[in-house]
């Protein structure tokens, strides 16, 4: 949403706003950058050097900068990483979070590996929506592509995910082709059949990912695919989500139980409705994805920043935010982080 769009009364005075007129109302908190998985479009094999225990933000850390965004206006945050589940005791952090008076959506994305044991005490403590990662429905491509043998974990927590009946579930899936794009009519009948929305998300381009251009598939392709075996139907949508959302009906006719949606951010991007800011696992403000520019709070917080100078400090970030990222090829060849140092 930009401003001018914003009915007076959700124009929030101190709101985060960017030389572009953008209202900053989502906010993605990477708490680690470990992951138990390898997954090859999100990390090289080797080579990357983790944070050490000191370096990530605290649990207070992460409160205190969190309380102070949702003051300015951010209503919705998730949790990512790396693998957030993997972070000791996340259950705690999600609930001193979901008390944040202001909030109104506290999420989560996972790999779901941790998910069958921790899928009931999320919600209990404060998880509203879950988002899971999952490019396979194959055993034998998922050891490939995450370098781990860890598919029945997954699909359990996907069964306890479910069975949890959280206010939105997703499942997120990178869609490569020669990789996974023959498995499209597969996961459109597990949306057909369950009470989730499957959302197909465009390779993007990531430090040591092994992209290029001939393995996106883009949105406009995967429809055409799914139109062989169902009807889609758009359905309306927030103008600053990322997806585009459909629902699905059977060549009868018969309304699927779920939803699917398309994340485009390579074909047909969306910064123009931009609402997001991240944090990364060490402290940094990022107000693109795909800018390189981070802004340290930690430090400055250990150092005795008060609640005003981090407030600053976030702003300054915005005001580093570029109108649009780059097109896919020229982001292929820019310096950032890999997405598990950044944080999904
Ligand atoms: C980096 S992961 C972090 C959270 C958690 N470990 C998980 O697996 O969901 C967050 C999301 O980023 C997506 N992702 C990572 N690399 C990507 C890429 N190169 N292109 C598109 N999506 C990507 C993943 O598929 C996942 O849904």
């Amino acid at each position: 949403m930009t401003l001018s769009d914003a009915p007076a009364k959700m124009q929030n005075k101190n709101a985060l706003i960017d030389n572009f007129q953008r209202v900053h109302t989502y906010l993605r908190i990477s708490v680690t950058d470990r992951c138990n998985l390898r997954c090859a479009y999100c990390m090289p094999a080797e080579g990357i050097v983790y944070r050490q225990k000191k370096e990530l933000l605290t649990f207070e850390e992460i409160e205190r900068v969190a309380s102070i965004m949702v003051r300015l206006g951010v209503t919705k945050i998730r949790l990512t990483g790396g693998e957030p589940m993997v972070r000791r005791d996340i259950e705690k952090l999600v609930y001193k979070l979901a008390g944040i008076e202001g909030l109104k959506t506290l999420a989560m994305t996972t790999n779901a590996t941790l998910l069958g044991e921790k899928a009931g005490v999320l919600k209990k403590n404060g998880i509203k929506a879950l988002n899971i990662s999952l490019d396979t429905l194959r055993r034998e491509r998922f050891l490939q592509v995450t370098r781990r043998d860890q598919f029945d974990q997954v699909w359990q927590g996907i069964q306890s995910a479910l069975a949890q009946d959280f206010e939105e579930l997703k499942l997120n899936s990178v869609v490569m082709s020669g990789f996974n794009d023959d498995e499209l009519l597969d996961f459109a009948e597990f949306a057909f059949n369950n009470k989730i929305n499957v959302r197909f998300i465009e390779f993007m381009p990531f430090k040591d990912n092994e992209w290029n251009i001939e393995k996106v598939v883009t949105y406009k392709e995967m429809i055409a695919t799914l139109e062989s075996c169902y009807k889609l139907t758009p359905i309306s949508a927030d103008p600053s989500a990322v997806g585009k959302d459909f629902s699905l009906a059977d060549k009868n006719g018969k309304p699927g139980k779920g939803t699917v949606s398309f994340i485009t951010s390579m074909s047909d991007s969306f910064c123009s409705t931009c609402n997001r800011l991240r944090i990364t696992a060490d402290g940094s403000v990022k107000s693109c994805l795909f800018y390189p520019a981070e802004i340290n709070l930690r430090d400055r917080m250990r150092d005795g920043a008060t609640d005003a100078e981090v407030e600053e400090m976030i702003r300054y970030s915005l005001s580093l935010k570029p109108e649009a990222h780059a097109p896919a090829e020229e982001l292929s060849q820019s310096e950032n982080r890999t997405m598990i140092e950044i944080g999904g």
